[in-house]
């Protein structure tokens, strides 16, 4: 993997999702850059195998978008990552992470990003990546210059401001049981994964990511939203997309934990905690090593 120019910690404050771009494609030497991390990100953490692509983008597909199904307008980008997953059991979350880590990339080189969920079965997305039968296009994301840098720098402030639109940590956060919260203060050295996991972007913004520690094992457990998934995936066949919102913790999560020397591995331990309600399951566990 590529290193990052900066801190994993100051790309993850320094995303946001660009929905306004500045329409010139992007210069070759970047698109060069994100290709070859693109062309790397081919096995997710926890196995499945994908192929990412970066399209340019052509003159129908904001309609191709405005059509699937995704809200909001994403005006001008000067080109889309496109990814097809194969099937398997954690296919969504190593969705997530892989394209979570291109786009935190591609945010260290100065580009704005902006993910979008969407059935893309018939669309150009598909026909662009050349979708076999057996896999899936869950999502995708768009790339590009930021409008203009006074907006840069607007977004930024905004940016700010939006990272406290995110849900406080005793709902995000536990300490052994679902019924304790975890303190920043009481979270030592994992402080600052967990803030980046807070930090990070999810569809509809809804944040359905909890952790849960244990001894040294971090569990990740995703809480529904309720009606979310069924009507999205059934109603408008889209992916699911807040399996895709946990993989992007993961990814947030691992960066950071390992940029700070630590070492650890995902597992699956799930430990017969018990859950808050029924729209809560179990994902994947960060087993530290030290
Ligand atoms: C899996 C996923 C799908 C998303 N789909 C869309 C979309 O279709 N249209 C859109 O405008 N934003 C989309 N977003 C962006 C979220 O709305 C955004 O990340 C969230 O509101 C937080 O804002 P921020 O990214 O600026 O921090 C998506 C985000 C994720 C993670």
């Amino acid at each position: 993997m590529e290193a990052y120019n900066q801190a994993i910690t100051e790309i993850i404050r320094q995303r946001f999702s660009c929905r306004n771009y500045d329409p010139r494609p992007v210069e070759p030497g970047l698109r060069d850059q994100l290709s070859k991390v693109l062309a790397a990100s081919s096995t997710g953490p926890l196995g499945t195998r994908m192929r990412f692509e970066l399209v340019s983008a052509g003159k129908d597909d904001s309609a191709a978008l405005k059509g699937m199904g995704t809200y909001g307008f994403i005006k001008g980008a000067g080109g889309f990552i496109i990814g097809a997953v194969d099937q398997g059991e954690n296919n969504m979350e190593d969705y997530g992470y892989l394209l979570e880590r291109a786009i935190l990339f591609a945010t260290d080189i100065g580009l704005g990003t902006c993910w979008l969920g969407g059935t893309f079965k018939k669309s150009r997305f598909s026909q662009k990546i050349s979708l076999k039968e057996t896999e899936i296009l869950p999502a995708v994301a768009a790339v590009g210059y930021v409008a203009d840098k006074p907006r840069w720098f607007d977004s930024f402030i905004r940016r700010r401001a939006g990272s406290d639109n995110r849900l406080p940590w005793d709902e995000l956060f536990f300490d052994g049981t679902f019924r304790t919260a975890l303190s920043v203060d009481s979270s030592g050295t994992f402080a600052t994964p967990l803030e980046m996991v807070r930090l990070g972007p999810s569809a509809s913004n809804k944040q359905p990511w909890r952790v849960i520690r244990d001894g040294t094992k971090w569990h990740f457990y995703l809480q529904r939203t309720s009606g979310y998934g069924n009507r999205n995936t059934t109603l408008f066949k889209l992916a699911d997309m807040q399996r895709i919102d946990m993989g992007i913790a993961m990814c947030h999560f691992e960066l950071t934990v390992r940029e700070m020397g630590l070492s650890g591995e995902w597992i699956h331990s799930e430990q017969g905690i018990e859950k808050p309600d029924e729209l809560t399951e179990y994902i994947i566990t960060w087993q530290q090593k030290d």
